[in-house]
C-alpha cells in the first residue's frame, strides 16, 4: 500500500504515478523515495506499460526533499545512510519517463524532473535549486544535470541566488520539452506518452540509451556507441516490420514484448 504517491493506468500501456502529499507540496520524504523509485522499477518491468508519466498537483509538482525530515540528521546520518543515493534507481529504469510538472519543482522537485526523460511543464510551472537559502547545496543531481541541461552560467545563477525560473525562462533554456495550457498538462503527457508507448518497445529502449550516453561520454565514443546500437536494431522484428510498412503505406504493428 503506497502513502505517498498513487498508481494508475489511465491509457493502454500508460501508467501514471502521482505525488500525493497535499499538506506538503509533495516534498520527496524517504518513503516517497522508495515508493516511487519501487513503483518505477516494477513498471519498468511490466510488459504491459511502455511508458510512464510522473505528476504532481496543480500546486506543487514537489517542493524539494522533505525539509522537516532532513532538519534533525548530523553528518554521520546522512553521509552512512548515503542519503539521497536510492534516486539514482530511477536512472535505471530503460521505459521512457514523462514529468508532467505545474507549480513548484524545486529543490529535489526539480532535480526529480530532471531524471525524467521528456519534461513536460505547465506555464504554471516553477523551477529552481533553492537549496543554498537553506544553508545547503542540490543533493540529487541539482548541480550536475541542471548544468549539463541549461549551461554554467545559469545553472550557478540558480544554485547561488535560489532563485526560481518561470517555465517559459526553463523552455528558453533547453529544461523544459514542451510548455502546455495548465489544464491540458495531463493530457498533454499521457498522450505524448501513448505516443511513445506505441512504439518499437526495443527502438525506444535504444533511443533513451543512446540519447543518455551523450551525458556520459565523448563525442566519438558516443557516435560508434549509436551506430553500434543502430546496427542491432536491424536484427529486430520491429525494424522489418517498420520499414515494410512504410513501403507498404500502412500502420506498423510493432511488437511490445
Ligand atoms: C517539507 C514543505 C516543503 C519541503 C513546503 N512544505 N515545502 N515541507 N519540505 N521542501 C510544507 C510547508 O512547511 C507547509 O506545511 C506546506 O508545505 C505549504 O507550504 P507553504 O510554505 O505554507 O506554502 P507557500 O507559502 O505557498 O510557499 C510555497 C513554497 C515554500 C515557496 C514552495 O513552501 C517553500 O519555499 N518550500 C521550500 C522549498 C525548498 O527550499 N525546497 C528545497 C528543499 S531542499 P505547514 O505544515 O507549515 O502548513 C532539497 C534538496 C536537498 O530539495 C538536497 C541537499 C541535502
Amino acid at each position: 500500500m503506497t502513502e505517498t504517491i498513487t498508481v494508475d493506468r489511465p491509457r493502454e500501456r500508460v501508467a501514471l504515478i502521482t505525488l500525493n502529499r497535499p499538506k506538503a507540496l509533495n516534498a520527496l520524504n524517504l518513503r516517497a523515495m522508495r515508493e516511487i523509485t519501487g513503483a518505477a522499477a516494477e513498471l519498468d518491468g511490466d510488459p504491459e506499460i511502455g511508458a510512464i508519466v510522473l505528476t504532481g498537483s496543480p500546486r506543487a509538482f514537489a517542493a524539494g526533499a522533505d525539509i522537516k525530515e532532513m532538519a534533525p540528521r548530523s553528518f554521520s546520518d546522512v553521509h552512512a545512510a548515503d542519503w539521497f543515493a536510492g534516486w539514482d534507481a530511477l536512472s535505471r529504469v530503460r521505459k521512457p519517463l514523462v514529468a508532467a510538472v505545474a507549480g513548484y519543482a524545486l529543490g529535489g522537485g526539480c532535480e526529480l524532473a530532471m531524471m525524467c526523460d521528456l519534461l513536460i511543464a505547465a506555464e504554471t510551472a516553477k523551477f529552481g535549486q533553492p537549496e543554498i537559502t537553506l544553508g545547503v547545496i542540490p543533493g540529487m543531481g541539482g548541480s550536475q544535470r541542471l548544468t549539463r541541461a541549461v549551461g554554467k552560467a545559469k545553472a550557478m545563477d540558480l544554485c547561488l541566488t535560489g532563485r526560481t525560473m518561470d517555465a517559459q525562462e526553463a523552455e528558453r533554456a533547453g529544461l523544459v520539452s514542451r510548455i502546455v495550457p495548465a489544464d491540458t498538462l495531463l493530457d498533454e503527457a499521457l498522450d505524448a506518452a501513448a505516443t511513445i508507448a506505441g512504439m518499437s518497445a526495443p527502438a525506444t529502449m535504444m533511443a533513451k540509451e543512446a540519447v543518455n550516453r551523450a551525458f556520459e561520454t565523448g563525442l566519438s565514443d558516443g557516435l560508434l556507441f549509436e551506430r553500434r546500437v543502430f546496427h542491432s536494431t536491424f536484427a529486430t522484428h520491429d525494424q522489418k516490420e517498420g520499414m515494410a510498412a512504410f513501403t507498404e503505406k500502412r500502420e506498423p504493428r510493432f511488437r511490445h514484448a
